[in-house]
């Protein structure tokens, strides 16, 4: 196939997911990117505390942000177009890594269905999230000189791999055992690449990356070293859960794979056997086990973590699929595409569009409300921090509110509890403390309608204007419904 038809395949595919999925994966999706841009731009967005102290690059927001301000010039910032503007530009990256995957494999056909059909690559393909991240390692992967790959040896991933150490510190650990692999498949001497090339480029990102956030925070900052500091010193990662250290290899890496993970298992077993002809793959796979290893010691563990270890599965699991279709009868091939396929779109539908989505559309609602009278309308989220997106999706410089969930900066041994705890711990105890009776109440109240009968003396002032479908699996703060409550008089 051609590139450019390869190309089209997939930009459709990926512009697809921006309109289809319509769900909440995580947070980090709005506040640690679109939130952030939004503030840069219009002057007004919510900073987190990541950003406060300073743990996070302003990189990727500020490629938002950029977009933003020109549609802000053009007078053109409608809220709908900051709202799928971004996830647009995300797409066509995601789809021109994607074309990288494609000639990285070998311009196989297995390739762009591996890739195509992927639930998970589909989910997040198109979010404003780690994505970018996984996008850019897959280009880097496939500009990587690998065993076999011709003469030329191109180090030019070498600066994505720089980029995205910057941005994201962890990048580190899939791309260390690959750069080991480079090392020692290269036809250069070592010292003298690390001394001309490693060394150098990795300084004048790093240099680079300081200045644009020193910039962007007012003050010299080298975000990397914060991120860590925090994460492996402090440990509040924690703070937003735990799980064992099975969690990734039990749950984690087949749940991204989906139902791609068969022919990843077996392909395994071939590489493994026969490893000496496998070299490339061999190396992928230890990237795999080398980076699941070092996840699972770290207590905080969530799926989008492994995003980028999906197009080194998939590698291995479609060039797996190539050769053992050059053989196979055509009622196979069907047949293994055909569950392949359906087993992907499942996941995809039930996730993309029905699971979670009601912490995005009350969004729709309460722009309109906030637009309607700016001046009177203060909006109280009652839900789980950061459980709907907020001045990104609002666009208008409204008073609102919602419950932090902040980690114990203060290392105060003992009994931290985070303001979303403490509501939780006791409902109307909080909102006597916080809205007392003389005071003035928000004009909105948004919660979950699980929560709607334990602060049923607040709910007195107020009546429910809207009920939008979120879950049919609520947990204890998580309900089937998003309410909009709106006060009864003044
Ligand atoms: C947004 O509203 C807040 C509070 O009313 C105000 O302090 C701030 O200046 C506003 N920002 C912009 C850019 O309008």
């Amino acid at each position: 196939m051609k590139n450019w038809d390869v190309l089209c395949i997939f930009m459709v595919v990926r512009l697809a997911s921006v309109f289809l999925v319509q769900t909440f994966f995580v947070p980090d999706e709005y506040w640690q990117s679109l939130e952030v841009a939004h503030g840069i731009s219009f002057g007004y967005g919510y900073l987190t505390w990541e950003w406060r102290a300073g743990i996070r690059s302003y990189i990727y927001p500020l490629i938002f942000s950029c977009f933003y301000s020109l549609l802000k010039y053009l007078q053109f910032d409608d809220p709908l177009l900051l709202i799928y503007g971004p996830r647009i530009l995300q797409a066509l990256l995601s789809a021109y890594a994607d074309l990288c995957f494609y000639q990285w494999c070998g311009a196989k056909k297995w390739a762009v269905f591996s890739i195509a059909t992927s639930w998970f690559w589909f989910y997040t393909g198109s979010r404003t999230l780690i994505t970018f991240e996984c996008a850019l390692s897959t280009i880097a992967l496939s500009k990587f000189p690998w065993l076999g790959k011709g003469k030329d040896e191109n180090l030019k991933f070498i600066w994505i791999v720089a980029i995205l150490s910057v941005i994201r510190p962890t990048a580190a650990v899939i791309w260390s055992p690959l750069c080991v692999y480079h090392l020692m498949i290269t036809k250069y001497k070592i010292s003298s690449l690390i001394i001309t090339r490693y060394i150098p480029i990795s300084l004048i990102v790093l240099a680079a990356s300081i200045l644009l956030d020193s910039l962007s925070h007012g003050y010299f900052i080298v975000t990397p070293y914060e991120f860590l500091k925090f994460n492996i010193i402090q440990d509040v990662g924690t703070h937003y859960g735990s799980q064992p250290w099975f969690w990734y290899l039990s749950a984690g890496f087949p749940a991204i794979l989906g139902i791609h993970f068969l022919p990843f298992v077996l392909a395994t077993l071939v590489v493994i056997k026969h490893r000496s002809v496998h070299p490339n793959e061999l190396a992928l796979l230890g990237t795999v086990v080398f980076s699941l290893t070092v996840y699972s010691f770290l207590p905080h563990k969530e799926f989008r973590f492994l995003l980028p270890l999906l197009p080194i599965a998939l590698f291995i699991s479609s060039r797996f699929l190539s050769v053992w279709s050059r053989k196979a009868s055509n009622v196979m091939l069907w047949t293994v595409a055909l569950i392949l396929f359906v087993g992907n779109v499942g996941p995809s539908y039930y996730l993309g569009y029905v699971h979670q989505r009601g912490t995005l559309d009350v969004m729709g609602p309460l722009r309109e409300i906030a637009i309607k009278d700016p001046k009177n309308t203060n909006l109280l989220f009652l839900m789980p921090c950061h459980s709907t997106p907020l001045y990104s999706h609002l666009h208008v410089n409204v008073t609102a509110r919602f419950l932090t969930c902040e980690p114990n900066f203060n290392n105060t041994s003992g009994s931290y509890v985070d303001e979303a705890d403490q509501f939780y711990s006791s409902p109307s105890v909080w909102l006597r403390r916080n809205y007392p009776a003389n005071g003035t109440l928000p004009s909105h109240i948004i919660c979950f309608d699980t929560l709607k009968p334990m602060i049923s003396d607040i709910m007195s002032r107020y009546k429910t204007t809207h009920e939008i479908p979120h879950t049919n699996f609520p947990t204890s703060r998580v309900g089937y419904n998003v309410l909009i409550n709106e006060r009864i008089g003044n």
